[in-house]
């Protein structure tokens, strides 16, 4: 990767992360995730966002700012939008090696960086509205968007290429190589970076979706030629997309979410399993498209962000010492921790001698405003009558999800 001028003055340098590492520390990126800075240069010099000091990740970014012949040294100003390690981590090392530099932060952003990295002095504090000028014709806007997805966050805009650098705010999972705009990488690969782009908001800002919801309203107001996010692709042919992609990703916060249901399931001898297959033929013989996943085979990452698209969404589990199966626990917490509300749900599975399952998840589900049909339980082995209703009960649901504008 190297360092690439997106504009007269404005590059973008960044570094992938990738392998076994999960990002913030919970979720599995095997297709990476990209961090991108970007400098922009101007009579001043400003450095926007920084990385994380993991592995050789600030390495890649001094040889890079080597290409177009700056150190860190050589900076006026960082513009830290955002604090999450994964942006402000080499902080402490750059304040190092450039003590006078000034670090451009929100209100709440200058108290984490104290209470991060020691750091008081050289720091400004910007609110919405505040202007810094360059010289040379760059002029940063700062606009804050708070708990997109930290308190803190705010957006910068340079008022002369209307490139509004947006770090986590219209990212994505998933590497980027030497094609880093919009307009250079294949239609496969837009694919991917749909699919990573969900699974990334699921993950990471969808508990935040009325914030996002507010950030883009406020940011109606600037005029965006480019947006240059922290993760992921440069969107400058077309940057409308990555918003509506967002507003429409937030807006599934309210259950207006698409029509497909997602399975998720566990089971401990295969009777629950065995069940599986006719929720399944119920819901498609009503033509929805389903999408399955296992606990606790399958990543929770995945679950979360196919549940989050989804209007509808079944749990197959057992009950296991009087209540849920563990793992399906574990999911449905995550499902709650993200805020995949207002969904149309049911439950099935089986128990060995007395049930607990269902009592433990109308319980722990109670808050999550789910519309929640009858469960279809039996004891032991299920029998053909049992595989009827769990069909009637994957059928009904799929007609629900069908009949809901
Ligand atoms: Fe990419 Fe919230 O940090």
């Amino acid at each position: 990767m190297k360092a690439i001028e997106i504009v007269d003055g404005i590059y973008r340098i960044g570094a992938n992360i990738v392998g076994d590492y999960l990002f913030e520390g919970i979720w599995t990126i095997p297709d990476g995730v990209s961090l991108n800075s970007y400098v922009v240069v101007g009579e001043k010099k400003a450095l926007i966002d920084l990385v994380q000091d993991y592995e050789d990740v600030p390495g890649v970014i001094k040889k890079q700012l080597e290409s177009i012949s700056l150190s860190i040294e050589d900076f006026d100003y960082i513009v830290i939008n955002h604090m999450e390690p994964d942006h402000s981590g080499w902080l402490q090392e750059c304040h190092r090696l450039n003590p006078d530099v000034k670090i451009i932060v929100t209100k709440k952003g200058a108290e984490m960086v104290e209470s991060f990295f020691g750091i008081t002095k050289n720091v400004i504090i910007v609110k919405s509205g505040d202007t810094l000028d360059l010289g040379n014709g760059k002029e940063l806007l700062f606009e804050e968007i708070p708990n997109v997805h930290w308190p803190e966050t705010m957006v910068t805009y340079e008022k002369n290429s209307q490139i509004l650098f947006s770090c986590d705010a219209f990212g994505s999972f998933g590497k980027i190589e030497d094609e880093i705009f919009d307009d250079h990488i294949s239609d496969e690969k837009h694919a991917f970076f749909e699919k990573e782009t969900l699974r990334y908001f699921a993950n990471i800002v969808s508990s935040f979706s009325k914030s996002v919801q507010r950030a883009i309203k406020k940011l109606e107001d600037l005029s965006i030629k480019m947006i240059a996010p922290s993760h992921g692709i440069i969107w400058r042919e077309n940057p409308k997309v990555i918003i509506e992609r967002y507003n429409k990703l937030a807006c599934y916060i309210d259950g207006l979410a698409e029509p497909e249901i997602t399975v998720v399931w566990g089971s401990m001898y295969g009777n629950t399993k065995k069940v599986l297959r006719s929720v399944v033929e119920g819901i498609r013989s009503e033509n929805v498209p389903v999408h399955i996943f296992q606990a606790p085979d399958d990543d929770v990452s995945y679950a979360l962000a196919s549940a989050w698209k989804s209007k509808g969404i079944v749990f197959g589990m057992p009950t296991y010492e009087y209540k849920m199966f563990p793992p399906i626990a574990h999911v449905i917490d995550m499902f709650s921790r993200k805020h995949i509300w207002n969904r149309k749900v049911f439950r099935f599975g089986s128990y060995g001698w007395s049930g607990g399952a269902q009592k433990e998840f109308d319980s722990m589900t109670e808050k999550m405003k789910w519309d929640i049909l009858e469960p279809v339980e039996w004891c032991g082995k299920a029998s053909e009558e049992d595989h009827q209703r769990a069909y009637e009960r994957g059928k009904e649901l799929a007609r629900l999800i069908k009949s809901e504008k």
